[in-house]
C-alpha cells in the first residue's frame, strides 16, 4: 500500500492530493457513495456512522463505529473503512439490513445506515443492547421497531460469513503516515519533533472536539499532528497503588477495561456523549481542551489525579488540581503533549460522579460533579474531595467545604451545612442551558444525594 492509501470497502484508495481536513463523510459523498448520511455534521445524530476495522490491544480486529462526520481524512492513511454499501451481496442484504426491513425500523430512511452500521458492530461485538444504537437518532420511526430489530438479531447466532472471516486476521496498529500537512506519527519523539518544526500545527486526537470546528469548515490549524497512532499513549497499566491512563487511550476502552476500579468513573462515563463519538475520543483530549464543562475532569479531580506532559526538554508531572489555571488555560505548554493520567488507587474511598444535561444522553452538562470521601473507623471525615465542572472558568473544587468536613462525622446536619456551602461556594454563569442559581442549587443537592446513595446519611431537608 501506498502511505497515502486507505482501504475503503475492501478496495485500496489512494488520498494522495485530498484535503486531509475535509471530513470522510463529506469526501465519501463527493465519491457517490451517499449511503452515509448527513444529518448535524456534529457528532449528534449517528446518520454518518461508518466502521473503522481497527486492532484492539491484543492485535485482533474489532469493528468500530464512528461518525464520519467527525474523521478528519487526514486520519485515514493504513487505516481500513467499511461503509453501508459493503453490506448488501448484490439483492442478498445483511442480517441487520433484514432485520430492520422485517421490524419496520425504517420509514423515511435518512437515519436507517447509520443504524445499520451501528448495529452491524454490536452484531459481531455481541452487543446489541440499546447502547450499541444510543448515538442514533431517528425522528421518524419511533425506536421500538429499530430496538425490535435489535433484538431479533440478539436471539439467532450470527452466521460465520466473510465479515467473521475478516475479524479472524490478526491486525496491527496503523504505521505513522502523512496526508499534505497532515502528520500522524508514531512516536512521540516523531510528534514533539514534528510540532518543533511546525510550531503552528495542532495536536489532534480522536478529534471529537477539533473535528467539530473541522467539519463546520472553520480553519483550526495551516497543520495538524495526530497523536492517535502512538503506542505509549495507547497503554493503560493498572499498578498496585495506582493506574496510568494512555491520554490517547478512547473512552470506550477505558469503560471497557476499567470497569469496577474506580466507580465515580464508572458512573460518569456512561452518559459522555454516544458510543460512536466514546470511540474515538479520548481523556488527553478532554483535559487538552480544558473545557469548564469537560465531564472527565471533575472525576479526576475528585480521585487527586495526575497528568504526565512530554516536550522537548523531558517529562512533568503535574497535579491535577494545579493543572487548570483560568478559562480554556492550562500549564500545559503549547509544545507540551498530554501523555498519561494517573489515577491513584485507594480502598477507602466512598466515590460517586454525577451529570446533570438536559437530556440523559448524548448532552452536554449543566453541572458535572464527583465526590470522593473517606472515614475513620468512628465515622469522622479524615478524607474529602468535591470537585465539579461547570460553574465555574476552569473544572473545580469546593476547597472550603472540604476543609470544614475534615476530623468531623458526617451526619444530617453535617451534609446540611456543606450543601448550603456548596450552593454559596461558586459564581456560576446563565446561559442557554441553565441559570447560576440552579447551578449553584445542583452543587449542594449532588452532595446531598451522594451523601445519601453511597455514605446513607438521609439530609435533614
Ligand atoms: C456529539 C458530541 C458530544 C460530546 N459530549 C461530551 C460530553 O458528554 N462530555 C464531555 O466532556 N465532552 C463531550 N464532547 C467533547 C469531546 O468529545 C471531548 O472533549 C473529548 O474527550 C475530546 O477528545 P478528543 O481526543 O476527541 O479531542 P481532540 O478533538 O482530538 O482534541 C481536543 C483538544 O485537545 C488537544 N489534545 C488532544 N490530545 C492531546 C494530548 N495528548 N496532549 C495535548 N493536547 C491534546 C487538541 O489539540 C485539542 O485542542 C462531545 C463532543 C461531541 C462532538
Ligand atoms: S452527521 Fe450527525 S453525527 Fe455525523
Ligand atoms: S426513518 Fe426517518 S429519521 Fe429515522
Amino acid at each position: 500500500m501506498n502511505p497515502t492509501t486507505f482501504a475503503l470497502n475492501g478496495q485500496a484508495v489512494d488520498l494522495d492530493g485530498e484535503d486531509p481536513t475535509q471530513s470522510l463523510l463529506r469526501w465519501l459523498r463527493g465519491r457517490r457513495l451517499t449511503g452515509t448520511k448527513e444529518g448535524c455534521g456534529d457528532g449528534d445524530c449517528g446518520a454518518c456512522t461508518v466502521v473503522l476495522v481497527e486492532a484492539d490491544a491484543a492485535g485482533a480486529s474489532r469493528f468500530v463505529p464512528v461518525n464520519s462526520c467527525l474523521l478528519p481524512v487526514g486520519a485515514l492513511p493504513g487505516r481500513e473503512v467499511l461503509t453501508v454499501e459493503a453490506l448488501a451481496q448484490g439483492e442478498t442484504l445483511h442480517p441487520v439490513q433484514q432485520a430492520l426491513v422485517e421490524h419496520a425500523g425504517s420509514q423515511c430512511g435518512y437515519c436507517t445506515p447509520g443504524f445499520v452500521m451501528s448495529l452491524f458492530a454490536g452484531y459481531y461485538d455481541g452487543e446489541l443492547s440499546d447502547h450499541a444504537i444510543e448515538g442514533n437518532l431517528c425522528r421518524c420511526t419511533g425506536y421500538r421497531p429499530i430496538r425490535d430489530a435489535a433484538g431479533a438479531l440478539r436471539r439467532h447466532p450470527r452466521a460465520a460469513d466473510r465479515f467473521t472471516a475478516q475479524l479472524a486476521m490478526p491486525r496491527t496498529a496503523p504505521a505513522a503516515a502523512a496526508l499534505g500537512s497532515f502528520h500522524s506519527p508514531a512516536t512521540l519523539t516523531d510528534a514533539l519533533a514534528l510540532k518543533s518544526a511546525h510550531p503552528e500545527a495542532a495536536f489532534l486526537a480522536g478529534g471529537t472536539d477539533l473535528g467539530v470546528n473541522l467539519s463546520r469548515g472553520q480553519a483550526v490549524a495551516p497543520a495538524f499532528i495526530a497523536l492517535d497512532r502512538i503506542a505509549e499513549l495507547h497503554l493503560i497499566e493498572p499498578g498496585d497503588d495506582a493506574v496510568r491512563i494512555g491520554a490517547g487511550v478512547p473512552l470506550t476502552r477505558i469503560e471497557r477495561e476499567l470497569a469496577g476500579l474506580f466507580p465515580a468513573l464508572d458512573d460518569l462515563l456512561p452518559w459522555f456523549a454516544a458510543r460512536q463519538v466514546r470511540n474515538r475520543a479520548t481523556l488527553g483530549g478532554n483535559l487538552g481542551s480544558a473545557s469548564p464543562i469537560g465531564d472527565l475532569a471533575p472525576v479526576l479531580l475528585a480521585l487527586d489525579a495526575s497528568v504526565e506532559l512530554a516536550g522537548p526538554d523531558g517529562r512533568r508531572t503535574v497535579a491535577l488540581a494545579d493543572f487548570f489555571l483560568d478559562y480554556r488555560k492550562t500549564v500545559r505548554a503549547p509544545h507540551e503533549i498530554l501523555v498519561a493520567a494517573i489515577l491513584p488507587r485507594r480502598g477507602d474511598l466512598v466515590q460517586a460522579g454525577y451529570k446533570i444535561a438536559k437530556r440523559q444522553t448524548d448532552d452536554i452538562s449543566i453541572v458535572a460533579a464527583a465526590f470522593a470521601v473517606a472515614r475513620d473507623a468512628r465515622g469522622r471525615v479524615e478524607h474529602a474531595r468535591l470537585a465539579f465542572g461547570g460553574v465555574a472558568a476552569t473544572p473545580v473544587r469546593a476547597l472550603e467545604v472540604e476543609s470544614s468536613l475534615l476530623g468531623k462525622p458526617l451526619d444530617a446536619a453535617a451534609v446540611e451545612t456543606a450543601r448550603a456551602a456548596l450552593a454559596r461556594a461558586f459564581s456560576p454563569l446563565s446561559d442557554h442551558r441553565a441559570g447560576a442559581d440552579y447551578r449553584r442549587a445542583l452543587c449542594g443537592n449532588l452532595f446531598a444525594r451522594f451523601a445519601r446513595e453511597k455514605l446513607g446519611v438521609e439530609d435533614a431537608a
